[in-house]
């Protein structure tokens, strides 16, 4: 059973996707694997800056993420065996690893990533191209939205970033428009999901819609939970 969550960054995507994947029960009794597809380009992109590698010589940035070894072990992801999800939220790593993961051939390197992680197992699963590229046809998708204004009050007040509310404001602005003009999995709506606009919702309200909307669907379709939309 894969549960596909796709939007862009500040709407609460990562914290809902873990609280599913705590709060899930499959019906085959096995637990949910969470992956956060977008860790993934971070961990890359840490990668690329550690070893002096520019984001634009496409070739050496391809060449370092087939030759990583990326892996998500307890819900963290690790690249060559070093737990490295604190040092993915640096302003460095947010600036870069949006051109960064527009790099086609490196965009296939993660998607093959996630879905052998996936393979097999119940996971919940959140990006940009989870619902669209990925998981095409997940039993449950769904984008979450949420206004620019809130988001960047969001990022501002998890106090990682050195920069002000209106400049945080401003790169998201700016990620967006790179995260929607991709040559490949660009940030959309893909048809069918479930949309859900998190502008006045707080995180305990989104997970629950979700896990209502799950249930509900899993009424309607007759699951039993085992699908795993491969
Ligand atoms: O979700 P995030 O903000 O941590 O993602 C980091 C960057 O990676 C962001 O610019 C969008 C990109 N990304 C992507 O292109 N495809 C994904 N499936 C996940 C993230």
């Amino acid at each position: 059973m894969v549960v596909a969550i796709d939007g862009p960054a500040g709407t609460g995507k990562s914290t809902v996707a873990k609280m599913l994947a705590d709060g899930l029960e499959a019906r085959d009794g096995k637990p949910f694997t969470y992956i956060n597809s977008g860790n993934l380009y971070r961990a890359i992109t840490l990668g690329c800056i550690r070893g002096g590698i520019p984001v634009s010589d496409t070739e050496k940035v391809l060449e370092y993420a087939k030759s990583a070894a990326l892996d998500y072990i307890n819900g963290r992801v690790c690249l060559d065996g070093e737990a490295v999800e604190d040092l993915l939220h640096s302003d460095e790593v947010d600036k870069l690893v949006s051109p960064l993961s527009s790099i086609v051939p490196v965009r296939h390197v993660v998607n093959d990533i996630v879905r052998r992680i996936a393979a097999g197992l119940n996971a919940v699963v959140e990006g940009r191209d989870m619902t669209t590229v990925v998981f095409p046809a997940a039993e449950f998708r769904f984008y979450l939205d949420a206004s620019v204004g809130e988001r960047a009050r969001r990022r501002f007040e998890q106090k990682v970033s050195v920069l002000s509310r209106e400049e945080i404001e401003a790169s998201i602005m700016e990620r967006d428009t790179m995260d929607r003009n991709k040559e490949e999995g660009s940030l959309r709506i893909a048809e069918g999901a479930v949309y859900l606009d998190t502008s006045y919702l707080t995180l305990r309200q989104v997970y629950d819609k979700l896990r209502e909307r799950i249930q509900e669907l899993r009424m309607e379709h007759g699951s039993n939970g085992s699908g795993n939309g491969h």
